[in-house]
């Protein structure tokens, strides 16, 4: 039996399953303190779903769907994002719910892609929604949740960069005419290029290999072909971001890799990854993508984050990993008298709300100071023979070694003093 977990995915295990906690923690307290409210959708939806919505062409579509058939003939699929189920939730109970609607998730999405770090087939995203209102201040309000989020974890080397892509009004007209700068060229493009200007040229701006060539740079862009109510919206999306104080960068060649945005598109990307893993995060408007599930014309925007990817760039950058989780005390004891006081101090400790565990079975000190380190504990209460005589217990801190004696009657109060959880 093969015990590594399938190419591409991760056992999560202390400490990188408290670090990934403690992002999962702070993306809820961020969420909510914009008064977001907490979604969760299936893990797989209908095929339709996503083929409709990330685009024929996507990478997503084309090459990276789970896509499997169940035992009744359905063709279902891991999602491989959220947005679309969350659209699609909300359009099914759009009458239950209050307008705009502000949704947040923090979930695992499914894409098969090439692993690498900071790429996964499993990866964890933290995301948010705002639905049914189309103002340039909630644009700017989706960046900020995403940019305290970010800063609040520690990154410094985070650019936030933001286009704007247009839409059904002035998409078309731009489209033709970059088709127009490109074609008498075609043949100097590589063939993903090549394939990229005749399914969806935009995306050129993306190619791996000619992306960056002067040719391409050359380019007319989207933003100088804006329509005049797309230019507005951009306009304002850009002075509320000066007035927050969020610093951003235009990147007028900035395209995203599903089809569904509208007018703001936006990435945050790390300077201490790789290129091709660069982006923390992105997202964007998606104006037109209710009506693409059939719904009324309903505008969209929101983001999401790669909590994986942001682990490896807090990694890289040096900063402190959101810490371990380990219980505060581990009470070892030495002899059935001290057994028995032992298991009265586990129990006070956590009716004290202090975490606590003891050995299950009886062990030699040296064995259960072993296992307190082990544990991840700050403390180990310590109750041998002498302390049940003389009614106390040491108190050793783990990471340093100090010890002290105490009443056995005040070691809760004594650990509710410490700050125990950054003691490790
Ligand atoms: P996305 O750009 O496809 O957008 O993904 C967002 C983030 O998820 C990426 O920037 C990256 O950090 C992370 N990510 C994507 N693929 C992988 C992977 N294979 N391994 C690890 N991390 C990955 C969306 O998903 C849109 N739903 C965002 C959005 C929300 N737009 C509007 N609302």
């Amino acid at each position: 039996m093969e015990l590594k977990p399938p190419r591409g995915t991760d056992d999560l295990l202390p400490p990188i399953s408290d670090a990934m906690l403690g992002l999962y923690e702070a993306a809820h307290r961020t969420a909510r303190l914009y008064g977001f409210r907490y979604v969760e959708t299936p893990t797989f939806e209908h095929t339709e779903l996503f083929a409709r919505t990330s685009g024929e062409t996507s990478d997503v579509v084309t090459k990276e769907m789970y896509t499997f058939e169940d035992k009744g003939g359905r063709s279902l699929t891991l999602r491989p994002e959220q947005t679309a189920s969350i659209v699609r939730a909300y359009l099914a109970n759009a009458h239950d719910l209050p307008t705009p609607f502000k949704g947040y998730h923090v979930s695992p999405q499914f894409r098969y892609d090439r692993p690498q770090a900071g790429r996964l087939r499993e990866f964890r995203q933290f995301g948010i929604e705002t639905i049914g209102a189309a103002a340039p201040a909630v644009d700017v309000e989706v960046l900020a949740v995403g940019d305290r989020f970010l800063r609040g974890r520690g990154l410094a080397k985070v650019e936030l960069r933001v286009n704007s892509i247009g839409d059904g009004e002035c998409r078309p007209a731009y489209r033709e005419k970059l088709i127009a700068y490109l074609e008498p060229h075609e043949a100097e493009l590589d063939e993903d290029c090549r394939t990229r200007l005749r399914t969806n040229p935009l995306r050129v701006f993306d190619c791996k290999v000619d992306g960056k060539t002067p040719l391409v740079l050359g380019a007319p862009v989207i933003s100088d072909n804006l329509c005049q109510p797309c230019a507005e919206h951009f306009a304002a999306v850009r002075n509320g971001l000066d007035a927050a104080g969020i610093a951003f960068l235009h990147d007028p060649r900035l395209v995203r890799g599903l089809d569904y945005y509208t007018r703001t598109a936006f990435e945050f990307v790390s300077g201490a990854l790789a290129q091709a893993q660069a982006a923390l995060g992105g997202g964007g408007r998606y104006d037109g993508l209710a009506e693409v599930l059939g719904g009324p014309p309903t505008p969209g925007v929101g983001f999401a984050l790669g909590l994986d990817r942001l682990l490896v760039a807090l990694r890289e950058e040096g900063a402190s990993l959101p810490g371990a989780l380990g219980p505060a005390c581990f009470v070892v004891t030495i002899g059935p008298e001290a057994g028995e006081v032992g298991a009265r101090l586990v129990g006070d400790l956590r009716n004290a709300g202090i975490p606590a565990v003891i050995a299950f079975e009886e062990r030699p000190l040296k064995a259960q100071l072993r296992m307190a380190d082990r544990s991840g504990a700050s403390y180990a209460a310590i109750v041998g023979e002498r302390e049940v005589a003389a009614s106390t217990a040491i108190l050793k801190r783990l990471s340093d070694g100090e010890q002290e004696q105490v009443p056995i009657g005040d070691v809760v109060n004594w650990l509710s003093r410490t700050d125990w959880a950054a003691e490790r």
